[in-house]
């Protein structure tokens, strides 16, 4: 009882706003629709309607959990569906949560090309929608005001991970095993058509060259963020190139690196003989990859922050639902043209790895 009196009273200090003027009268556009009740009531009145991409994923499985915990901490109430890879099924189920009468959308879209008819949807019936980690297009997000994203810079997370490849390589004379002055690589991709997919392919290899270092792209192909996936196309790509081709295997995320370990381990490499290791880079910094880290499977990755992604697509749910403006006072972090707030990424080698196990 105590704890939940807490919770409740938390949720009215961070997302009621114990800013200046807040609790008194509303005039606002909405005519103080919802906005009526006293502070530590409010967010009790919130219901997010929640549809993750697919829950069979490392990454989202913590933004969810995130996005969960912090709803329950704000007292506000948050059902969240597995859209099972399908977009016709999350379309199904923006249309389940709009006649069960949620007070805000949240949603990490199948197909990120298809957020359109979803803000269409919300449009129609002025429900606030935010959507997480697959950016929709511009035009989408320009086409209604109650419309936001959580996200990180795919970019940099390009960047971070071909720093930690090339920072490898000038340290590492030996890495250019066929001794020819260029950088052999594989690169192992995430869904076709997903921002971090091409933006960290295209960065990761710019830092590299940035460098200085000539590179030679030996294979580029997708294992759609999965572990299996990647295990399978590396195996196939060391028989069909030879092992003592791969000078670096670069992924898009961190369950494909993993994958690729697998496939490197099953020859007798990266596990622990000098002589026998090609770096591997991934993105997100899952506790499995902090692990691999650990035992030097992994040479480095970029923590993808689902904790604070989680925590910002719920406090703008919330926020939102109560007829607030979105801005730092009420959601806690900073918004990019009222419409994006972007979650910085960082670098995880061996020497900070442990700050985040
Ligand atoms: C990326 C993440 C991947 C995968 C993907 C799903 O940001 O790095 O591991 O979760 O999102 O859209
Ligand atoms: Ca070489």
């Amino acid at each position: 009882m105590k704890r939940r009196l807490l919770a409740i009273s938390m949720a009215a200090l961070m997302v009621a706003g114990v800013f200046a003027g807040c609790g008194s009268s509303d005039n606002s556009a909405d005519g103080g629709n919802a906005q009526t009740t006293t502070e530590g009531e409010e967010a009790v009145d919130v219901s997010i309607g929640t549809c993750i991409y697919k829950f069979d994923d490392t990454f989202m499985t913590g933004v969810r959990n995130n996005m969960e915990a912090k709803a329950k901490e704000l007292g506000a109430e948050i059902s969240i569906m597995d859209s099972q890879n399908k977009q016709p099924t999350q379309n199904e189920q923006v249309d389940g949560f709009i006649t069960k009468g949620v007070t805000a959308l949240a949603v990490n879209p199948v197909d990120r090309t298809a957020a359109g008819p979803i803000v269409e949807k919300a449009k129609a019936e002025d429900l606030p929608v935010v959507f997480i980690n697959r950016e929709p297009e511009a035009e989408v997000m320009q086409s209604y005001d109650k419309v936001w994203y959580v996200g990180a810079k795919a970019e940099e997370s390009g960047t971070m991970s071909g720093e930690i490849i090339a920072e490898y390589w000038n340290a590492h004379p030996e890495a250019d095993k066929n001794g020819d002055g260029v950088l052999q690589y594989i690169m192992i991709t995430g869904e076709p058509g997903h921002q971090d997919a091409t933006l960290r392919t295209e960065y990761s290899v710019k830092a590299i060259t940035d460098a200085g270092i000539k590179v030679e792209e030996i294979a580029n192909d997708t294992a759609k963020w999965d572990k299996v996936q990647a295990t399978d196309l590396t195996k196939a790509l060391i028989s069909s190139k030879g092992i003592d081709s791969i000078e670096a295997i670069i992924c898009n995320n961190d369950d494909m690196a993993l994958g690729a370990i697998e496939a490197l381990k099953a020859e007798g490499y990266n596990t622990g003989d000098a002589t026998k290791y090609i770096p591997v880079v991934g993105v997100d910094a899952t506790a499995p990859a902090l692990e691999a880290m650990a035992n030097g499977s992994l040479l480095g990755t970029v923590l993808n922050d689902g904790e604070n992604q989680g925590i910002a697509a719920t406090n703008i749910a919330v926020a939102a639902s109560q007829g607030k403006e979105i801005s730092k006072d009420t959601i806690g972090y900073d918004v990019t043209d009222g419409k994006y707030v972007w979650i910085p990424y960082v670098k995880v080698t061996a020497d900070n790895y442990q700050d985040f196990q």
